[in-house]
Formats: structure tokens, sequence, C-alpha cells
């Protein structure tokens, strides 16, 4: 070959698998290795090592990368120069980062996302993210986390999209376009990341890290469906997680893995372990040391392994010996090299400052983080205290969150920053009307201090006309390893709202919180309450529109809402139980959810026409048309969502109480109203997958219903 000819792996011009093979072909097994490692740079992370760049092999396939945000482009340009200059054959690493509701600009936690019910703002909220990320050297996210779970003792079922699977897979794929973008690899677009792959949010008692007990039909009708719905989504890669699954940890289950995802699903990406998963296969009992480990994860279908260095040990051992197969690591090594490429890395290995690429045309960060924010505050409760009344002169605002603008931010933040994201207080004193005043007092800490003195909250309460009291968790009680025996406050904060409802004047409960929070011995005192969650840099200023009427609420829940934490699991899609009536109900509690799955109110009100069909059987191949007429009949414009669950009486496998099956929203202006409409296709909307996966679709009676409304048909033969 003449010396200015470019080897076909550097020519763009040839087609991606010609340039993976010609690349693959000229690598030694050593350097093969190299590109299934993956380790931290950058040095916030607590995770991650502070490092320069000589200090690492230049033939490292990825890093996650941390730092304040003036220094992860530099790092990352250092990284990279050191890959593509110092190493024999030049291939470009791979950064990544838990990019997971914002980058930036922090847009609400993915929770609260789902309570929104909008995929589109979803979708463009994760634009935003990856395009703020992108512009800082980010090539990865290790975003979204479908992870079903109803549990909310779980610190991350704050990074789930809630307890519906049919939700979860719409905001799933919502979320692989926002981040990947429509061309992949082109301006504002970065890897997208499913995890965890499969079944880590099933951990039992909600601790973080332990075994995980799924039925087959549970794992393929609740955990699988999101994941599914990504890859079909273009979904690049995927993250297999922590938790021991039936006895095989998901971090070297061939039969999720290489049988599922890659077999059925024809999943071509790279699989990247989660967080020494590989190192915990040891800890879990599954391999005797590192090289078993390594051995067992990567023939399981784990192309990357993340932290603990043991592919970099013992793969090429383990392939001396053939436990592992050449041809499984070329094979590997091929699914990082592809993704490199289609990434563009080989032409466009640098990150150059300055490139920032809009998310939304017209849309500003912060004003679509505010839009999110507000779309994703559910009103619990309303006796008349909201909108805030004018009568209302003196508003006390108590709490411990009342004035903490970074616990709004949530778990994982990246570069959001608390410093600068305005408290409730900030919002609330930007907009009162004119006569107005605001007195703020903490009254206690969120977790318990000795030194707490509730007094002048108490005073500040009884010298007002309403109090508005902020209560809830800091950013650090969910997210990752932030299990919770209780769904209670922590610390004083219930003595707090206690002692401030002892006072008599009316108060306004705002949450904030990665979970549900157990209110039920103060719920009937309340006289508003607003789930708030951990909304992000602009949850602030939405929650204080809601407040003053500026913003009509229109969240609806995304995950049911226990009255006591000894309820859980409690979940809308459960199964009908044996018998009827008050049988098989708690002796000490209701048996019911304070608020159930979907529920959430408006300052306006909606009524639903009776439900209507096109017919009254449907055979499989036909469609069948539901429609149902809301309208507005309140004195405000305002938004419904209208959800469409079926119930299927009697099968073959007995069947969950209600399944969401479609969901739509409208904005309605005061009078007006609409028809809804949902096109049930039987074989996707009406079937069942049996204990492997396999759709079944059998005759016989499905119960439709849309708000109160609901139509009884027959599918037929
Ligand atoms: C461990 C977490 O489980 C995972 O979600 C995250 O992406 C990795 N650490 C990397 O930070």
């Amino acid at each position: 070959m003449p010396a200015d000819i470019q080897p076909a792996y550097r020519q763009a011009s040839q087609p991606i698998e010609a340039r993976v093979a010609d690349l693959l072909g000229r690598m030694t097994l050593e350097e093969k290795i190299d590109q299934l490692h993956q380790c931290g740079i950058g040095d916030t992370n607590p995770n991650n090592l502070a490092a320069r760049a000589d200090e690492f092999r230049a033939t490292y396939g990825s890093f996650i990368i941390g730092g304040p945000a003036e220094t992860v482009l530099a790092t990352r340009n250092a990284f990279q120069r050191h890959a593509v200059a110092d190493s024999r054959l030049g291939i470009p690493a791979l950064f990544g980062a838990d990019v997971i509701h914002g980058y930036r600009t922090i847009t609400p936690i993915p929770l609260a996302q789902a309570c929104s019910w909008n995929p589109e703002l979803v979708r463009q909220g994760c634009a935003l993210a990856a395009a703020e990320a992108k512009a800082h050297g980010i090539d990865w996210t290790f975003a979204p986390m479908v992870d079903h779970c109803v549990d909310p003792r779980w610190g991350r079922i704050a990074e789930t999209f809630g307890e519906s699977p049919f939700a979860s897979a719409i905001f799933s794929a919502a979320a692989v376009r926002g981040f990947q973008g429509e061309a992949f690899g082109g301006p504002g677009s970065i890897a997208a990341c499913l995890k965890h792959y499969v079944g880590y949010g099933a951990s039992e008692g909600g601790r973080d890290y332990v075994y995980t007990e799924i039925s087959s039909q549970t794992m393929w009708e609740m955990h699988l469906p999101a994941f599914e719905a990504g890859v079909r989504a273009g979904a690049r890669t995927l993250m297999s997680a922590f938790n021991d699954l039936n006895g095989t940890p998901a971090s070297a289950n061939a039969y999720t893995l290489n049988e599922i995802l890659r077999r059925r699903w024809g999943f071509a990406g790279p699989v990247v372990s989660d967080w020494n998963s590989v190192l915990q296969l040891i800890r879990q009992g599954f391999a005797a040391d590192g090289a078993e480990a390594a051995a067992k994860a990567l023939n399981a279908g784990v192309d990357i392994d993340m932290a603990d260095g043991l592919y970099r040990q013992h793969i090429a051992a383990q392939v001396a010996t053939g436990r592992v197969q050449l041809a499984t690591v070329d094979e590997a090594v091929r699914r990082v090299l592809r993704l490199k490429f289609e990434l563009g890395l080989f032409e466009h290995p640098y990150t150059e400052a300055g490139v920032l690429t809009a998310a939304a045309p017209g849309a500003t960060p912060l004003a679509l983080a505010e839009e999110l924010a507000g779309g994703s505050i559910v009103l619990l409760k309303n006796h008349g205290a909201l909108p805030l009344v004018a009568s209302a002169k003196r508003i006390a605002l108590l709490g411990p969150l009342a004035s903490n603008g970074g616990a709004l931010l949530g778990c994982w933040t990246q570069q959001g920053k608390a410093a600068e994201t305005p408290s409730i207080a900030d919002a609330l004193k930007e907009r009162l009307p004119p006569g107005a005043t605001l007195r703020v007092e903490p009254g206690c800490s969120i977790h318990s201090a000795a030194t707490d003195d509730l007094t002048p909250a108490i005073t500040a309460a009884r010298e007002s006309d309403l109090v508005i009291l902020c209560v809830g968790e800091d950013a650090g009680m969910s997210g990752e390893n932030a299990s919770r025996t209780t769904l209670k406050l922590a610390g004083r904060q219930e003595e707090l709202v206690q002692a401030v409802a002892a006072t008599g004047k009316p108060i306004v409960l705002v949450i904030i919180s990665g979970r549900p929070i157990e209110i039920q011995a103060y719920v009937e005192k309340m006289n508003a309450i607003i789930a708030a969650w951990a909304g992000g840099s602009r949850a602030a200023a939405a929650l204080a529109d809601i407040l003053l009427g500026r913003r009509n609420p229109s969240g609806r829940l995304a995950i049911t809402w226990p009255r006591t934490t000894g309820q859980i699991p409690l979940y809308h899609n459960t199964r009908p139980r044996a018998r009827p009536g008050d049988e098989g109900e708690y002796r000490d509690a209701p048996t019911t959810p304070l608020y159930e799955f979907a529920y959430g109110l408006s300052y306006t009100t909606f009524t639903y026409s009776a439900l209507r069909l096109d017919r009254a059987e449907v055979k499989a191949g036909d469609t069948l048309i539901a429609e149902v007429t809301v309208a507005n009949t309140g004195p405000r414009e305002g938004c419904e969502t209208v959800f469409w669950f079926i119930r299927d009486p009697a099968a073959s496998i007995t069947r969950p109480l209600q399944e969401l099956k479609h969901f739509e929203q409208a904005r309605l202006a005061p009078g007006a109203s609409r028809v809804f409409r949902f096109e049930v296709v039987p074989r996707r909307d009406l079937s069942f997958p049996d204990a492997d996966g396999r759709r079944i679709l059998e005759p016989g009676a499905i119960i439709l219903t849309a708000g109160r409304s609901s139509a009884t048909f027959s599918v037929v033969p």
C-alpha cells in the first residue's frame, strides 16, 4: 500500500462495517481487551479518580468523566489526544457520564417527568441535556434508567418513569430519541444507555444492590417492556445491572443478555457493566475469583467492564485457556468500535469549546426546564386554598425546603448548581402580589437536629393568614444507595407539620421529594397538598406560578401514593385477589392508596362523556375505535390527560386489574370539549406475554376504561 493511502478504517467514505473489520484485523489481543476497559477520570464523582492522561494507557476504550464544568472539556481533550496521538492505531476514546435529568440545566427527576405525561417535552428535555453534555465533551450518557419499581423505599425510584410498564416504555423511547437526536452522531446527539438491565428495581425490601426475585411472567410483563421499547427506538448501548436475578446476576446473565436482548431483539450495540458489577459477581457468590467473574460476564454478553479492571487483568489468560473464545472478544470489540465510528469520533475526536446546539427551536434551556417542571407538579388536594386568594395577605412560608434551592435539583445533578437555583422563597418573593407579605421560617432541618427550634415558625403561622409549608427530602435522600425503611418525613418535619396545623391556619403543604411521602397522619388537616418532586433548575418558578394561579396544574401521578409504608408494594396494575369484600383487607388500615395512579387535580374541572365504541366485537386483524368526549366545565383553561386502561377479566394467564394502554393530553379552553380517541389494535394492545415472552391474543371480553367511563367488547376468533 502506498504510504499516502490511509488504511480503510481511517477512510470516512468506507462503510462502517468495513472500517470495523479492517481495524479489528490490525489489533493485538491486548489492544482489543483495552477497548473493553472503562475507568473514571475527573475529580468530582466520588467514584472517579483525579488523574493525568499520561498515567493511563492510551489504548483504553472509554472513560467516565466528571469534574467541574470548567475542566471537563480540557480533561476530555487531553485524554483524547493521548488516545489518538500516543497509541499505535489512534483509536479515539469514548467519554460517558450520568446525564440523567439535565447536564447544566437541570430538568425534573425522571419520576416527576413521567407525571407530566408529556413524552414530547421529555424528549426535548433529553435533547437539551444531550446538547449541553456534548458541548462539554460527553459522547455517551448512562441514561435513561428504565427500571420497573413498585417499592418507593428504594431511592432509585426517583430515577424511574413510574410504575406502568406501558408508560415507562413510551418515556424510554422518548428519552432515547431526545438524547440521540434524529441523526445519531450529529450535532447535539450523544449515545443513550438503557439501564439497569434488568430487574434492579425489584431490589428486596427497597434496599440497594441486593437480591431480586422476579417471576418470568413479571419479568416479561413489567421489567422488559421499557428496555425493548428503548432498543426499538434505537438506543445504542445498555448497562447490565447489579442485582442477583433469581440466582444468576444480571451482569453475567446469558438468558437476559445473549438470548433476549441480542438474539430475540437483535440488539447490536455494546453492553457496559455497572460500576464494579463484574467484580461483584464474586461477592454475590457467582464466581470464585476475578478470572471467573470476567469470563462469566463477557461470555454472558457484557462487553465493557466498568471500573473494576477485571477484563484487563484476566481476559487474555481466559482466551489462552479457552474459557473465553477469541470470537467473543472480537464481537465485543466490534460493538465498541462500531459505536465510535457511528459517533464520528475518528473524524472528530475532539470537542471544540463553545459548540452548543439549541435543543428545541425557540426554547431557551431554562424555559424548557420550567415547562417540564410545571407539567410535573401534581396537585393532590385542594379544599379551596389554591390558587392563593387575594385575601391571603400575610403568608408564612415555612419548612426546611422553603429556602433550599439545591434540594430542588434532586439526585444526579452533574453541572447543576445549588447556589444558583432559586428557592421557593426566592420565586415567591419575586411574584408576590402588591400588598402581600412573605415571612420565611425553616422551622426545623430536614434531618434530626437537637437544636431545631420550632417556635419561630409556629409564631409566624399564628401571625399569618395562610401557611405554605415546604417539607420533604434533600437531593441526597433519593437516587443510588438512598434506601429508607419509611416514607415518613425525616427529622422533626412531621412534628412541625402537626404543630403548624394546631394553629388552625389554612395550610398548603408542598412536598419536595424523590418518592411519595407518607402523610396520612396529617392529610386531613391540610387545605391543599402539592407533590412538587425535585423539579430541577426552574422548579421554584413553576411551583410559585401554580401557587399564585398563574399556571394551572396538570401533572398526574405516575406512581401510586400509599397511605402507609406498610402497604408497599401497592400499584395499580396488580392482579385481582381471590376473595371479595373485606376479605384480604388490612385489619389496621385501609388497603386502598391515598392517591391512585394517574390521579391529579386541576384548577378547572373536566367532564367525560360515556365511552363510545365503533363495534362490539373485534378480530385480531381489525382496529376498534374507542372515543370519549371530554369537556372543560370549569372556569379556566386546563390541560387534561386521558388514560385508557384495559382489563381482561378471564384469561389463560391472569391479567392485572388495570393495564394502561394509551394516554393523550390536550389543553382545553373553558367551555371547550374535545374527542379523545384510542385506536385499539388487538395484537398490540390486547395481547400479553407468557412466561417466555411469547405474545398471546385470546378471544373473550375486554373492559375498556377512560376516566370513569367504561365499555366492554369482545375479541373474537
Ligand atoms: C452506578 C450506578 O448504578 C449507575 O446508574 C451509574 O451509571 C454508574 N454508577 C456510573 O456512575
